[in-house]
């Protein structure tokens, strides 16, 4: 069968700072969407690309496509997002077409993850694993705390994982298709990434190793990360 990716893209980028959509900002000339989508496209397995556009932006992110170069032997489709990414996603899902049975899910504000990261995410879906994530161990130590007994006051510690059994995931996240579409229409409650549904469904996840340049644009300290990232690149 073939492998899609499903790109949500249809946040509005608050923490980055006031401005456009966040997938539409661009780094180094292009909207940071377009270097995702070429970052799924690049991997020779992936046939299809379906991106979620912010809900009144479908139009401009179809011209967005239609404008700038992308390789002929993929498919792109578009469709409009929801409120959350959780609902982003399951639209990008309910346009998929038979025939595929892996999907990646990537975001939008992952624009620079390598391409061997993105096969490696499907070569561990297409071995059995129903979902597959790229990470990394933390440079930090993680503490859990408690909220502040009352507003002002700190809050308490209440637990330190132990560091070296923590991963930082990323996308693409990789999946057996009939086993994420089942996972969006079971699981309830606010998640933060695409797996977490797979594992509460009590399915196997496992995770291969994810990459430095497959961080997040989430902050404007990020968009300076990622354009040094881009100009090392073009040395
Ligand atoms: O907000 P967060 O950093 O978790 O967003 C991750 C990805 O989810 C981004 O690419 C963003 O555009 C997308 N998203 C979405 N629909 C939403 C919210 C976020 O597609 N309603």
């Amino acid at each position: 069968g073939r492998t899609a990716a499903v790109i949500p893209a249809a946040g509005r980028g608050v923490r980055l700072g006031p401005g456009a959509p966040k997938a539409l900002r661009a780094l180094n000339g292009t909207p940071m969407l377009i270097h995702a989508v070429r970052a799924m496209a690049a991997s020779r397995a992936v046939s299809l690309v379906v991106v979620v556009a912010p809900p009144d932006g479908a139009a401009e992110v179809k011209a967005l496509l239609d404008t700038h170069a992308l390789p002929e032997r993929t498919d792109f489709l578009v469709v409009p997002g929801g409120d959350s990414r959780q609902e982003s996603v399951k639209y990008g899902l309910d346009a998929l077409p038979p025939g595929v049975d892996i999907v990646l899910v990537h975001d939008a504000a992952r624009p620079l993850v390598p391409v061997d990261t993105v096969d490696a995410v499907i070569e561990a879906v297409r071995d059995g694993a129903p979902a597959v994530v790229p990470a990394l161990p933390l440079a930090d130590t993680v503490k859990q705390v408690e909220p502040a007994s009352e507003p002002g006051m700190p809050e308490p510690v209440v637990a330190t994982p132990e560091r070296a059994r923590l991963r930082a995931v990323q996308t693409p996240q990789g999946f057996d298709r009939a086993t994420l579409v089942r996972a969006h229409e079971t699981v309830t409650g606010n998640v933060t990434d695409d797996a977490s549904m797979v594992e509460q469904l009590g399915e196997r996840v496992v995770v291969v190793p994810g990459h430095e340049e497959a961080f997040k644009v989430t902050r404007p300290l990020d968009l300076v990360l990622a354009e040094a990232v881009l100009a090392r690149r073009r040395a």
